[in-house]
């Protein structure tokens, strides 16, 4: 009994030994602020930079930022998943202390607007509210220190394509990536063209192609930014149309 209570008690001083002494790089943390937007903003209307229309319908629920321009990428991170702590040690009034909040990139945070905390070279989060109130306390003054690391994204299901071209112009909206979320190449394929095509990044998660591929079966390949690849066969039957979204039986982990 009194030996369990001693571990209990020297197991919480060490973890809180291991999260004061978390600063900067260590253990893959760095370090931002975070703010949050829009009381009254609705989740559905949280589209922005990546070009997911419904966050909800994407997968990533209500734990959503707009990242600065360093993290963004120019979109190659829509998607991609991060912790968000706040910094106790910097904030002890208004942050939550052991709380960990996991966040998807949904959109761009621009230079020039919330007194140039999304400025390069920083590294901003401007977060949901429900997200921002998981790690830091109620009335706060709105800005907190974080410490901020990538995270693998956890996502129910497979992979969405949305199709949304017209004609010749196929741009398929690639949201609900596993492993580390944020892609780096598409390829799609139709079931006439037997060779992989390149997509490119249009904007935020919107890939497109010149080919037409209607009345195919068309099957798509994804390297993520961490390297792994996967190939998404038939996907979508040969009966699509424009405005259809389909989900991949295989995922990224
Ligand atoms: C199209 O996909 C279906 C299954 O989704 C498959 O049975 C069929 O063989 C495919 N057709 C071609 C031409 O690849």
């Amino acid at each position: 009994m009194e030996t369990s209570i001693i571990l209990f008690i020297s197991s919480v001083l060490f973890m809180g030994v291991v999260f004061e002494g978390i600063n900067g790089q260590v253990n893959g943390w760095f370090n931002g602020h975070a703010t949050f937007y829009g009381a009254n903003q609705s989740p559905s209307s949280l589209g922005g930079a990546c070009g997911y229309d419904n966050t909800f319908h994407a997968g990533f629920g209500t734990n959503t930022a707009a990242v600065s321009g360093v993290l963004f990428r120019g979109g190659e991170a829509c998607g991609a998943c991060y912790q968000v702590r706040c910094n106790y040690r910097l904030e002890p009034k208004w942050c939550l202390r052991r709380a960990v909040v996991t966040v998807t990139a949904t959109n761009f945070c621009p230079p020039n607007n919330n007194e140039g905390w999304c400025d390069p070279p920083r590294q901003h989060f401007d977060m949901s509210m429900p997200a921002f109130l998981r790690i830091a306390r109620q009335g706060n003054e709105g800005i907190i220190p974080v410490l901020i690391r990538r995270v693998s994204c956890r996502r129910r299901g497979g992979v969405h394509f949305t199709l949304k071209g017209e004609s010749n112009f196929n741009m398929v909206m690639i949201s609900n990536v596993g492993g580390s979320g944020d892609v780096k190449a598409a390829w799609i394929r139709g079931s006439k063209t037997r060779t992989w095509v390149p997509m490119h990044r249009n904007w935020g998660a919107n890939w497109q192609s010149s080919i037409d591929l209607r009345s195919q079966n068309l099957s798509f390949k994804i390297t993520l930014v961490d390297g792994k690849t996967l190939e998404f066969f038939n996907v979508v039957p040969s009966s699509w149309n424009f405005g259809q979204t389909f989900a991949s039986q295989n995922q990224f982990s």
